[in-house]
């Protein structure tokens, strides 16, 4: 079967790879109908992880039930399912205690497992024409018959709860105010759970004009252009004392508002991997709450210096201290969140399709990687079609 294969930085492609079969009485495989690219994996695709070429990408993966080990109970032929990214057991410590980001018992060593993503475990990606699903009555999500709400539906395998979950690293109450730094498909994803969950106000703060456009129409924010001036200045002169909240939806890819975005505004000589954690902590009022989905990593081969290289950053720990701030930070753990937001699709009080700017098949996938890459002008979500 053709997949989106991992050969080495900028550049993956469309290979034959093996098919997937069931492995275990608990598998299932599902005939993918919608994948998607994340930003994730731009860290892999840029070179800027462990990652070694040949992996298969995709972890964002939905479908149709296609064959159902022996020991599947809740699922046949024929169902259609999402798939958190997280592949979990369902009954380790971490998974009974609802952190599935971190289950101990799929990848021996770590705490947290996924689909087609370096350290993560030895489970193929599903940018790809068919996926196997370990553990899978406790990881797929059923969903309505036929086709509708496709796109909405793919995005329950990462973005929109890991937006959410973002609001709620960050304690995000009713009639807060909150700044969410970021307005790639995780920002504007967090940005609209606030919404739904009744921030006061959202301020969202990000270069890519077309980004902070979605932000304004979707989920009533404020849009804050970071190379139009610092962008806690702005923030604290629209909003007297600071923030009440703060989503760090960037990581440690982060550009550094200071230096000069020249030619190549992603150019790595640009980033400044503490930059938005330190601008949260100046934007958050005492005792407020940072939620920090954004990637971080234990080890960077292209860091801007040696101790960002292990993953080691000047965060002013010291201001956080001082203000009383707390912060959360970590993998979303999707099967916390996407039933509840599955019900809110389904029943029309939540539409995420809004951010879903390309629907392509799957031998596109090298050219909107370098798209999505470069954060070309209206490349926002992008959605592959085996
Ligand atoms: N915790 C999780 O479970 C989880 C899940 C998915 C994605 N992520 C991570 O979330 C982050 C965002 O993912 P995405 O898909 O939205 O990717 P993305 O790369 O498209 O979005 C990042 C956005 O941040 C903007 N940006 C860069 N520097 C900035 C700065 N200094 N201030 C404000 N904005 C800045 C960029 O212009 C871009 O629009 C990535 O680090 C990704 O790995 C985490
Ligand atoms: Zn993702
Ligand atoms: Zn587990």
């Amino acid at each position: 079967m053709n997949a989106v294969v991992y050969e080495g930085p900028n550049e993956v492609a469309i290979d034959e790879v093996e098919e997937p079969e069931l492995e275990h009485p608990n598998d299932v495989l599902i005939d993918i109908t919608t994948t998607c690219i994340c930003g994730s994996d731009l860290h892999m695709y840029e070179g800027r992880t462990a990652a070694e070429p040949g992996i298969v990408f995709g972890h964002e993966n939905m479908g149709i039930v296609s064959e159902v080990g022996d020991a599947v109970s809740t699922l046949e032929v024929g169902d259609r399912v999402v798939a958190p990214f997280n592949v979990a057991c369902g009954f380790c410590e971490n998974c009974e205690d609802g952190y599935t980001g971190f289950c101990t018992n799929v990848n021996p060593g770590f705490a947290g497992g996924a689909y087609g993503y370096v350290a993560m475990g030895p489970y193929t990606g599903g940018q790809a024409e068919r996926l196997r699903i370990p553990y899978a009555d406790f990881n797929a999500l059923q969903l309505p018959e036929g086709d509708v709400h496709e796109d909405s539906f793919a995005l329950l395998a990462d973005i929109f709860p890991t937006g959410w979950h973002g609001t709620e690293l960050a304690d995000l109450q009713p009639g807060d105010s909150v700044a969410v730094f970021g307005a790639g498909p995780v920002g504007l994803m967090a940005a609209y759970s606030a919404k739904i969950k009744g921030a006061s106000e959202i301020y969202v703060v990000d270069r890519v004009p077309s980004r902070l456009d979605l932000a304004e129409a979707h989920c009533d924010a404020h849009a804050v252009n970071f190379e139009e001036g610092d962008p806690v200045e702005q923030i604290k002169s629209a909003h007297g004392g600071g923030v009440d909240k703060g989503v760090d939806a960037v990581g440690y890819q982060a550009l550094d508002p200071d230096t000069d975005p020249g030619d190549d505004a992603y150019d790595p000589a640009r980033e400044n991997p503490a930059v938005v954690i330190n601008q949260l902590i100046q934007v958050v009022r005492p005792t407020g709450q940072l939620g920090i989905p954004g990637l971080y990593v234990p080890s960077d081969p292209g860091a801007p210096d040696e101790m960002a290289a292990q993953g080691r950053l000047g965060i002013d720990f010291g201001k956080l201290f001082e203000k009383g701030q707390a912060l959360g930070t970590g993998q979303s753990n999707v099967k916390a969140y996407n039933e509840q937001l599955r019900d809110l699709i389904i029943e029309g009080r939540a539409d995420p399709s809004w951010v879903v700017s390309h629907r392509v098949g799957l031998e596109e996938a090298p050219e909107m990687y370098e798209r999505f890459d470069n954060r070309e002008e209206g490349v926002i979500k992008v959605l592959l079609e085996p």
